[in-house]
């Protein structure tokens, strides 16, 4: 049996075949479609979610590819996707940053991207990364964006981490 945290949900699955992958599980099974599918070969970053778990008492966050995972890897983890970040009817600061910053055209690569700055952000709001360009573009690495390129993207990311250490401070 595999157990973990979907969002904020418990899940448990029986008899998961070993060559499932998140992303077919989340797209086939869970019906969570904003996690997108690419290239299906970990080289596009549009399928990127969020591995939440526990590393010596403190809760990490590392954005993954979903469509080289498999379902089995996530026993005793979170698995985040990008419908977990809107509260309320309200964006996340990443996500409104976007918008105002007009970082998204066709829009394929955006939940995926997304994700990878949530990933980001977290660490910069929990002290385990850095706020800075260098650190976002590393974790942009994987990302790739046919449209719109990548500055409104950075713009929009520094943008929402410098209000949120304001908020903070
Ligand atoms: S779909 Fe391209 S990296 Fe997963
Ligand atoms: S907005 Fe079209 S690929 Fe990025």
């Amino acid at each position: 049996m595999i157990c973990f945290l979907l969002n904020d949900q418990p899940v448990r699955l029986n008899q998961v075949p070993p060559h499932l992958s998140v992303l077919q599980y989340l797209r086939g099974h869970a019906v969570l479609t904003g996690t997108k599918e690419g290239c299906a070969a970990g080289d596009c970053g549009a399928c990127t979610v969020v591995i939440g778990e526990l590393e010596e008492g403190r809760l990490r966050y590392q954005a993954i590819n979903a469509c080289i995972t498999p379902v089995g890897s996530l026993h005793g983890k979170q698995l985040l996707t990008v419908e977990h970040l809107a509260r309320d009817g309200r964006l996340h600061p990443l996500q409104q940053s976007m918008v105002d910053s007009h970082a998204s055209q066709c829009g394929f690569c955006t939940p995926g991207v997304v994700m990878s700055l949530f990933g980001w952000w977290h660490a910069a709001k929990t002290g385990q990364g850095g706020a800075d360009r260098h650190s976002l573009e590393a974790a942009l690495s994987g990302n790739l964006c046919r449209c719109t390129g990548y500055q409104g993207i950075v713009l929009a990311a520094l943008d929402a981490a410098k209000r949120m250490k304001a908020e903070r401070a």
